[in-house]
């Protein structure tokens, strides 16, 4: 399976041969935004939410976007193989011809996307998944997290201090609040209730996180989506995050101390099954 063609406004091209401009505002200033989205045997999971997502993002910047993406992704998924690969997918303001702060609202944007391949994560089962240490630090991001915005310089400098620490993820905490992680969302569980923080300016409302709640609300698990403390995650029976590449993922640890008995927990063995369910459903088309 090959991944080295991408697409790039209007060309499905030789990666080695897609260029961007020195002038273009996605480069110059981070004037963009993004999506990283996964297909399973060349099936994406959950392109609607993510597509929705993007619009959110490219309204807030008030960038116009006449893209038929479906049909580009698909096409650019199919170029690649099929197989299971995850598509980025990044709208940048385009190329003003030269640097200055201010935009002509004429622009016309840069759309690129490229393919990486991605383990199945439902292959192997819940034994499949490892369990993982993360950190807490300091959230030191805009207060716009809502747009998936490509200036990732905060979460960069996290998730690198995460894997100094021999961690994979890094939790951020704002004014005593848990927010999200460098790249997921953030899950607890305490007496057979899910916890996650609410959506608002300062987390990005997770495709992931959308269907870890849609899945439980139809399975009858409880939840609330609430603000929680550094000590409710300490004192979780459960802590798990979420995101696109890695759908659900048990916390092991936070900050060297142990999650609850140190194994992956019943509530999460049970959120697992139904995402591979919800998975099967989507490959096989069964109800
Ligand atoms: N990141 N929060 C942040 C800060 C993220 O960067 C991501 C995803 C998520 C989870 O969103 P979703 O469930 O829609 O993937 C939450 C992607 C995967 C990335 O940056 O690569």
């Amino acid at each position: 399976m090959s991944s080295d063609i991408v697409y790039l406004d209007g060309a499905f091209i030789a990666a080695q041969d897609a260029k961007v401009s020195v002038f273009d505002r996605g480069f110059l200033f981070g004037d963009s935004v993004y999506e990283v989205i996964p297909f399973y045997r060349g099936v994406a999971f959950g392109l609607e939410p993510h597509l929705k997502r993007l619009e959110h993002s490219l309204a807030a910047l008030r960038i116009p976007l006449s893209t038929d993406l479906p049909v580009v992704l698909n096409e650019l998924v199919a170029r690649n193989g099929g197989g299971n690969l995850s598509v980025y997918l990044q709208v940048t303001r385009g190329d003003a011809g030269r640097r200055t702060p201010v935009y002509d609202a004429s622009m016309q944007p840069t759309v690129f996307a490229c393919c990486n391949p991605i383990r199945d994560i439902y292959a192997d089962g819940p034994d499949g998944v490892s369990g993982i240490a993360v950190i807490v630090t300091a959230d030191l991001r805009w207060h716009r997290c809502d747009i998936k915005a490509n200036g990732l310089l905060p979460n960069i400098l996290v998730l690198q201090q995460a894997r100094e620490a021999g961690a994979a993820e890094a939790l951020m905490i704002r004014d005593g609040v848990m927010t999200e992680g460098g790249s997921s969302n953030l899950f607890i569980v305490k007496s057979g209730v899910l916890y996650t923080p609410k959506l608002g300016s300062e987390i990005l409302g997770g495709t992931t996180r959308g269907l870890v709640l849609e899945l439980a609300r139809e399975a009858g698990i409880p939840y609330q989506e609430t603000d929680l403390s550094y000590e409710n995650l300490l004192e979780a029976d459960e802590v798990w995050i979420s995101s696109s590449t890695r759908a659900v993922v048990p916390v092991l640890s936070v900050d060297g101390k142990t999650v609850g008995d140190g194994e992956k927990g019943p509530l999460w063995r049970r959120m697992f099954e139904l995402f591979s369910q919800f998975h099967h459903r989507l490959m096989t088309g069964e109800e």
